[in-house]
């Protein structure tokens, strides 16, 4: 059974689509076969993302309907990506399904108070705490604001992700040209990249 890792947030824009494209280009760079599930009906960004690059991304990205037992039997992890703002019944139906919640989370105190909304949330749904971790992004690639919001989740008791996912304009080209920000003509392409493959290490 492959690893089901879905992505969800309280916010929208903080870059689950961003982070779902990503780690399944990386897991599947590390010869850990990813199909990518884009529950997003509303924008369908990891649709359109996959839809952009013209050999594609070497994963594939479907939709909901187009999920089939077959496409998902070489798989060793299956991504969700999920609309912002998941309405609770949604939400505890995904944690049933999923092995583990990637909450990506700014790094603003007010998105943090957003983030530990969430959890207060999924924690309160008994089984699905083991499974739930945040992930720190967009975060500024100068001084200490991720080191510091991480630990301060932490020393409230939430698991949250060694790496941090810093800010880069890298991935906005990526996303532009439907492409991995590996790939991307940039000088901090490779940091960002790096920032990638640790935290799909940490995952799997
Ligand atoms: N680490 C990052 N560095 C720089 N820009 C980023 C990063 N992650 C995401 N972005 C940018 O932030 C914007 C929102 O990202 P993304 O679409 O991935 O968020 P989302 O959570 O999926 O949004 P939505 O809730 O609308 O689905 C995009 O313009 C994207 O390029
Ligand atoms: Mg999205």
């Amino acid at each position: 059974m492959p690893r089901v890792i879905a992505i969800t947030s309280e916010k929208g824009g903080v870059g689950k689509s961003t982070l779902a494209v990503h780690l399944s280009g990386a897991l599947t760079g590390r010869g850990l076969p990813t199909v990518l599930i884009d529950e997003d009906g509303r924008v369908g960004s990891s649709l359109r993302w996959g839809a952009r690059a013209e050999a594609g991304l070497g994963f594939p990205v479907l939709a909901p309907d187009d999920v089939k037992p077959r496409k998902l039997a070489a798989a060793a992890a299956v991504v969700i990506d999920t609309e912002g703002r998941p309405r609770r019944k949604e939400l505890r139906r995904l944690s049933e399904r999923a092995d583990l919640i990637l909450v990506p989370s700014g790094v603003g105190a007010l998105e943090l108070d957003a983030t530990r909304e969430l959890l207060d949330f999924l924690l309160d749904s008994g089984d699905a705490s083991r499974k739930i971790r945040v992930v720190l992004t967009r975060v500024p690639p100068v001084g200490h604001a991720g080191e510091d919001a991480r630990e301060e989740l932490r020393d409230e008791g939430l698991t949250v992700c060694n790496t941090l996912i810093r800010h880069y304009a890298a991935y906005q080209k990526a996303a532009e040209l439907g492409a991995l920000v590996r790939d991307v003509r940039d000088v901090r392409a490779q940091a960002a990249w790096n920032d990638i493959l640790s935290l799909s290490r940490e995952l799997l």
